[in-house]
């Protein structure tokens, strides 16, 4: 029989990396928290619909990456609802924004999110087809403030504080601004007239976008092409005032709260939502696939998907990206060592003692638990030799608990970084494994 495996862009994530996935969430949790961000949860599932009115139907996303399934339908006579598995979260925060009716609160929506997405593009170092996102958004009707530059500048300077808190160092912040809609329509016709004699000399994608969508051209990867989309009219020539008042406002703001940056014309995002300010925070050790992270603003979606006018910002970070970044940082994670490794011990001809000790050994490390100790049960079946070797992989101690040990109440604990053996009355012994290794205490016997 073929052994089944994890699907083909999906992982199995396991012990200790998980342990470094808890780290990173619970930073981010701590920092949205000192923004003053509550957490949203939306479905992994929603309707198809969403997708293609708020990321775009000409995107990649949209057109060839989408998880999409016709679900049963509920009656004969109706149609299948068309559903997706979520590529991305800010269209289901927007659409639950809309849903909740959170406008009329007038207050700016503060929220943030973690968890799976799902993209059906080509595996790769830092690409998978499920992923996990760490992202927020800012919402709200205008009179809340929800466009002002001092917005996207403080959401960018949270991002740099919470890179810098996770230990991430060597990124870059790339920002450009892609305008208002009408900008983007403009630049959009420029980019087109520009293309027209020179994309017979680009990729068959380019060739494709420079017709439907002539701005997804500068998203290009291919090599070839770089040198003619350089030489291309660049967006920050189409925008009006309005909008470079507002670039220029943000950027002023980040020079103040020294957050470093570079402008690069050509970040336009993969996205169709985006209007204004677009970001993307990059690391060089990541190769291929160097954002660490991506957002902007989206000042048309809630109305793209029937809301009310609610302009908003928000990001979304990598967290597979994250990970990749601080393993190559710290080379390894460090196993977690469990405070004591119980080892019930007995002579094998005396079942009915090894039934009482493997009792008690289960009695004492519920005991120790309960002050909080990370406890390993070893086995009654083990020898001496087998406990030491299992403790001594697992724990910073090893509790032997023998027949003598049950009798006295007064237990043998070995310190396996010191080498030190010493005898502990029971009643001392989480006191006693609470301590720090090497650094014994108490009656040491050897
Ligand atoms: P995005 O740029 O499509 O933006 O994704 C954000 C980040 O998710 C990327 O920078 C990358 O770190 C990670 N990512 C994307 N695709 C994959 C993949 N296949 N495997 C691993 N990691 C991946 C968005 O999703 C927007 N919703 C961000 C946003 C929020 N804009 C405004 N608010």
């Amino acid at each position: 029989m073929t052994t089944l495996k994890a699907v083909r862009g999906t992982r199995d994530l396991l012990p200790p990396e998980t342990a470094l996935w808890n780290r990173i969430e619970a930073t981010a949790r701590a920092v949205f928290a000192r923004y003053n961000f509550g957490e949203i949860r939306t479905p992994i599932f929603e309707d198809t619909g969403l997708f293609a009115r708020s990321v775009g139907e000409e995107t990649d996303i949209v057109s060839k990456e989408m998880y999409t399934w016709e679900d049963r339908a509920r009656a004969q006579s109706e149609k299948p609802q068309s559903l997706t598995l979520r590529p991305e979260n800010t269209a289901g925060v927007v659409r639950a924004y809309i849903e909740h009716k959170l406008g009329e609160t007038g207050q700016l929506q503060k929220l943030y999110y973690i968890g799976p997405q799902f993209r059906r593009e080509r595996p790769q170092k830092g690409r998978y087809r499920q992923f996990s996102q760490i992202g927020a958004e800012v919402i709200g009707p205008p009179s809340a403030g929800s466009e002002s530059p001092l917005r996207d500048a403080e959401v960018l300077e949270m991002l740099a504080t919470l890179l810098d808190e996770l230990g991430i160092t060597g990124w870059t912040l790339e920002i450009n601004s892609v305008g208002s809609s009408a900008d983007r329509a403009r630049y959009n016709e420029v980019l087109r007239a520009a293309l027209i004699p020179v994309a017979a000399q680009m990729c068959g994608d380019c060739q494709r976008r420079a017709v439907t969508n002539p701005l997804r051209v500068l998203d290009c990867k291919v090599a070839e092409d770089q040198a003619i989309i350089d030489a291309l009219p660049k967006i920050a020539d189409s925008l009006d005032g309005e909008s470079k008042d507002h670039f220029a406002a943000v950027t002023a703001a980040l020079d103040k709260a020294e957050v470093p940056y570079t402008r690069n014309y050509r970040l336009v995002r993969g996205l169709d939502y985006y209007t204004r300010t677009t970001f993307e925070f990059t690391h060089g050790g990541l190769g291929a696939q160097n954002a660490l992270l991506g957002g902007g603003r989206y000042d048309g979606l809630s109305e793209a998907i029937g809301g009310p006018k609610a302009p908003g910002i928000g990001f979304a970070m990598g967290e597979d990206r994250l990970v990749l970044t601080l393993l190559a940082q710290e080379s390894a994670v460090p196993q977690v060592l469990a405070d004591a490794y119980i080892a019930p011990l007995c002579d094998e001809k005396k079942p009915d003692v090894l039934v009482l000790v493997s009792a008690t050994a289960l009695f004492l490390a519920r005991e120790l638990r309960r002050q909080g100790l990370r406890v390993e049960l070893g086995d009654g079946s083990f020898r001496l030799k087998k406990s030491f070797e299992a403790g001594n992989r697992t724990a910073r101690h090893i509790v032997i608990l023998g027949e003598d040990e049950l009798e006295s109440g007064i237990l043998t604990v070995k310190d396996f970084a010191s080498g030190i053996q010493t005898k502990v009355p029971r009643a001392e012994l989480a006191a006693f494994l609470s301590q720090p290794s090497g650094e014994p205490a108490g009656d040491s016997t050897s």
